[in-house]
């Protein structure tokens, strides 16, 4: 059974973009918010390095393994996007276990109700009965599990790169809403191709119109692009930094990991070492 709950985040997307552009700063939820944004610049450089898709290359390369992993486990889905990539953990779960519970959480409405009908496709292919899962339209930050048992915490498509310092709050947010014996797939980009990625970004049709879908007339002089000491890339509109995204070395990650109770067990590269999905276990 798919289960969808939609909030109503308008007008608390609103009053955070106030805040943040006050602040200087503007938050990944932001740009979001127009899902054709993202649908245009997620199957094209600079996200992918040769591969059309790095991470989905990845998953499908190391299924045997991965699916030892996460056998049995409830998954949680943080941020799904066009989902592909999520559908396959759900797809592991479903030809080892044949039944999978999950949870997928969204602030955009378009990506959770997208996700539903991928999941809806998906009980055409494995049964009736074999998905259990509440699909949720809020932010990682209001979002509460309802799972008992041992989770799965997954979190693809470098989403946690679009986090700043160090994405701490979202690593705050997965040692909230994991236990001991649980486990968080990640999915990143490395620092191998640091300088090509950056003048991909720089050079993109379509991200200005992905990260600036709450400003009408977009004065294209008033961006301008930065890579800093700790390979975040940042934009910024009019003196304000309106997105972020971050190249990551893979020690360093699990350092990061480490100081917020994560444990590394396993990784996978795609063939250009470009993709990274690294699984750790919660302490
Ligand atoms: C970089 S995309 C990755 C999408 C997908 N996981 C993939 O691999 O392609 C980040 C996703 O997280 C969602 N997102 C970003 N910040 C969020 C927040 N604070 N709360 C809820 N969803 C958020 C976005 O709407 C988007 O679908």
């Amino acid at each position: 059974m798919i289960k969808k709950e939609f909030t109503d985040v308008e007008d608390i997307l609103e009053k955070r973009l106030n805040e943040q552009v006050q602040s200087g700063k503007l938050e990944g939820e932001q740009w979001f918010r127009n899902p054709l944004g993202w649908l245009l610049v997620c199957f094209n450089n600079p996200l992918n390095f040769k591969n059309p898709n790095g991470e989905l290359v990845v998953l499908q390369n190391n299924q045997n393994e991965i699916s030892k992993y996460i056998k049995g486990l409830n998954q949680i889905h943080y941020g799904v996007g066009v989902g592909e990539t999520e559908l396959e953990i759900v797809r592991f779960e479903l030809e080892q276990s044949k039944v999978v519970s999950l949870e997928g959480i969204d602030i955009n409405k378009t990506f959770i109700e997208l996700f539903g009908e991928n999941l809806k496709d998906k009980e055409f292919e494995f049964g009736k009965n074999s998905i259990q899962a509440k699909l949720i339209q809020d932010l990682f930050q209001n979002y509460q599990p309802s799972f008992n048992g041992n989770t799965l915490h997954v979190c693809l498509g470098g989403t946690l790169g679009n986090f700043d310092d160090s994405s701490s709050e979202l690593w705050s947010i997965f040692q909230k809403n994991s236990k001991s014996g649980d486990c968080l797939l990640v999915g990143v980009k490395m620092d191998k191709y640091v300088d090509i990625d950056f003048k991909k970004y720089q050079t993109n049709y379509y991200y200005p119109a992905f990260v600036l879908s709450h400003i009408k007339n977009v004065d294209a002089s008033l961006i301008k692009w930065r890579k800093d000491e700790n390979n975040y890339f940042r934009m910024s509109y009019d003196g304000i930094e309106v997105f972020r995204t971050r190249r990551f070395n893979k020690d360093n990650l699990i350092k990061e990991a480490g100081t917020h109770g994560f444990k590394f067990a396993d990784s996978w590269t795609c063939e250009y070492e470009h993709s990274l999905v690294v699984l750790f276990k919660r302490n």
